[in-house]
């Protein structure tokens, strides 16, 4: 591993994300050692003043999270690593402090000249990536000659169509190499969908039966039992689709559908994800349906004639050998009956049935991602007892129990280890980006001409029932043909 210093930079310090996930992330990596105190430092950087301490106190109280295993020493131990840094996000003067704070802690750490490591953190609104990335490429890069590295971590959302997101790419890409961005997706980091490649490739079953020829249909499914909650002027500028399904649903679309990668190197990895997302059809108007949840306008920052989804079911269709008329069902809403996020993969009824076991359901392959991690597959079983009928049953692997006592790291965390460690397999390349617009931009353009609008749902419900009927009519066609 390499070693010398490490900063770690995270910038809008206490901001929302930087507050809830990042700095708790960071946390945990650390109780497990992989911050080493005589190598790092983390320094928070945010534009009002305010003293180290009072940075420390706003981040403590959310370092523990869920867990609460960690001592509170640790706590004060960690708070200790970080130091706190104001200035403006496009003045030299900001830059140049924190170069100069940054510096004097490589220095402490060895009397000799080490390398340097330094991951800057943007836990900002993209409108300000730009001047960030070239005050850091002006005053802030790594130049030991020891070797080491200067990396950038930043989030969606990456612009809001395709030609902002090209814009974006393109003022970042004229700063950094590819190799020193890792636009962070954190659904790549949940256990279950870094789960997939070896689900698909290291398991004898499947490779066999993941085409066209035995799966029906496929549902990638999110929702959340709440609304937008306080962030409705960010949500409505955006919605649905670009809020969770132009990036979580389609990366996880991606894993279900690529073909196997040469390696599991990440550029090879990340090559059959482009390949996969590039022969994705235009999606069809009638294979769409929206809806917004009744009480959203109600929000004061969201206004009165919105027209934004929280609500979407789109079918997307992918044009080759393994996948030619299988509907993949991406489905995402807010405000409904629950919180779930699944992959369903719904195989063919079974040729000649002696059985008569339609009316049992298929067979189903489920991956549940979040809450409980877990994989189970239905199938078909004799009922148990005299009479010779069937019953659907389930193959059922329930992390909770099978792997009790191991802690499922959060996204975060295991995302920026990677960043530590420059592994870019779990992070967006920037021709995947673009791939993904391209697949979205139309439909996003007709939605925001108002050329589609959404239906009203009730809050706590399933979504519109349009939606429900668009899935069982996807999945009848392609059972029975038109
Ligand atoms: C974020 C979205 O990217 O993901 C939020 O902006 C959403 O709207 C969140 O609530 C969901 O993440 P998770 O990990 O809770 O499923």
């Amino acid at each position: 591993a390499e070693t010398g210093c490490l900063s770690i930079i995270v910038l809008g310090a206490s901001g929302d994300l930087a507050k809830k996930k990042t700095f708790p992330a960071l946390f945990h990596l650390y109780c497990q050692g992989f911050l080493p105190p005589n190598e790092v430092h983390i320094f928070g950087y945010k534009r009002t003043k305010i003293s180290d301490d009072e940075l420390r106190n706003r981040i403590r109280g959310y370092l523990l999270g869920e867990r609460s295993s960690s001592p509170s020493e640790d706590v004060s131990e960690f708070l200790k690593l970080v130091k706190y840094v104001s200035g403006s996000y496009d003045s030299a003067e900001g830059f140049q402090l924190l170069d100069k704070e940054i510096a004097m802690h490589e220095i402490s750490k060895s009397s000799q000249e080490v390398s340097s490591r330094r991951l800057f953190y943007l836990a900002l609104p993209p409108s300000v990536y730009p001047s960030v990335c070239r005050m850091i490429r002006k005053y802030c890069m790594n130049e030991s000659d020891l070797g080491g590295w200067t990396r950038v971590v930043v989030e969606k959302p990456f612009g809001k169509d395709l030609d902002s997101a090209e814009l974006l790419s393109s003022q970042i890409g004229e700063l950094f190499d590819e190799p020193q961005i890792y636009r962070i997706d954190h659904y790549l980091g949940k256990e279950l969908v870094q789960n997939l490649l070896v689900l698909r490739f290291a398991n004898r079953f499947f490779l066999p039966l993941w085409n066209r020829d035995n799966i029906d249909n496929v549902q990638i499914v999110f929702r959340e039992d709440f609304g937008t909650e306080g962030r409705g002027g960010y949500f409505d500028e955006y919605g649905i689709i670009r809020d969770i399904i132009q990036n979580h649903l389609l990366q996880v679309f991606c894993l279900v559908a690529m073909e196997k990668p040469v390696s599991l190197k990440p550029e090879h990895i990340r090559d059959e994800k482009v390949k996969v997302l590039q022969s994705v059809l235009p999606i069809k108007d009638e294979e769409v349906v929206l809806g917004q949840y009744e009480g959203y306008r109600d929000d004061p920052t969201v206004p009165d004639y919105s027209n934004t989804p929280t609500f979407a079911t789109v079918i997307l269709r992918i044009h080759n050998e393994r996948w030619e008329g299988v509907p993949f069902i991406l489905k995402a809403g807010k405000a409904l009956n629950s919180r779930k996020a699944e992959i369903r993969v719904q195989f063919k009824d079974v040729p000649g049935d002696i059985f008569k076991c339609e009316k049992q359901g298929r067979n189903e392959f489920v991956i549940r991602l979040q809450p409980s991690e877990a994989m189970y597959m239905k199938l078909t079983v004799k009922q148990p007892g005299l009479e010779m009928s069937t019953v659907q049953s389930e193959l059922d692997l329930s992390y909770k129990q099978r792997y009790q006592g191991v802690t499922i790291p959060e996204a975060y965390e295991r995302l920026i280890l990677d960043t530590i460690r420059g592994d870019q397999q779990h992070f967006v390349r920037r021709d995947e980006l673009k791939a993904a617009w391209e697949i979205f931009t139309p439909l996003l353009h007709r939605i925001d001409n108002g050329e589609m609008k959404p239906t009203p749902y009730q809050q706590g419900s399933r979504g519109p029932t349009e939606a429900d009927e668009l899935s069982a009519k996807a999945s009848y066609v392609q059972t029975h043909g038109y």
